[in-house]
């Protein structure tokens, strides 16, 4: 989860945007990013939450579904009943779900923070192709100014699939 106030501010103002009442988001979380995430910011509005497993045996306090791969999370949106109530699917990570959403033909943008500081991590977000999904120069609702917290830069960007690519393994 995000160590910035107003980063994590947007990223709950982008999860639990819908257009009408009772329509509702859904999340897929790995497991490691699921139980790292603090326990108090759940409920979460207008979310459904789906964790992906092989070694759970049933869905996390708080998560509505569990599933052992990306595609089957994918199906539960695409078809009754959820497929009347879902109206974006937010993947949330980690890496091996990014991996996973990233070859999806559904998935058409990526929201990435670009932390502008260098940090001793040990998980980080896939490389991906920038000729294939193509930073936005503006995008409505994401501020295009440089942020600061806590002494720290950066910034939202928003990468949109180029129009008509669909990935190999899924052509
Ligand atoms: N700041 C951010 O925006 C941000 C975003 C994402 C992640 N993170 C951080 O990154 C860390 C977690 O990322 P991670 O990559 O290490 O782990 P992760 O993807 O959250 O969890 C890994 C586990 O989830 C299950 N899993 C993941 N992908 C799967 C798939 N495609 N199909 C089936 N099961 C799958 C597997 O569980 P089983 O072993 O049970 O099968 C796997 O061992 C956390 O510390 C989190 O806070 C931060």
């Amino acid at each position: 989860m995000s160590v910035f106030r107003s980063e994590f501010q947007y990223f709950l103002k982008n999860i639990t945007g819908v257009s009408k009442p009772g329509k509702k988001n859904m999340l897929i979380w790995g497991k490691r990013c699921w139980f790292s995430s603090p326990e108090d910011m759940f409920p979460v509005a207008n979310t459904l939450h789906v964790v992906l497993s092989n070694t759970l045996e049933s869905a996390p306090k708080h998560a509505h579904f569990l599933r052992t791969d990306f595609e089957s999370a994918v199906l539960l949106a695409s078809q009754p009943p959820l497929s009347d109530i879902v109206e974006t699917i937010w993947v949330v990570g980690g890496t091996r779900v990014y991996k996973d959403a990233m070859m999806h033909p559904w998935c058409d943008l990526i929201f990435l923070t670009n932390v502008m500081a260098a940090f001793d991590c040990d998980v980080f977000f896939p490389e991906f192709d920038k000729s294939v999904f193509q930073l936005q120069d503006k995008f409505d609702g994401v501020p295009s100014e440089i942020q600061e917290e806590n002494g720290i830069r950066y910034k939202f960007e928003v990468f949109k699939k180029k129009d008509g690519h669909i990935e190999k393994n899924h052509g």
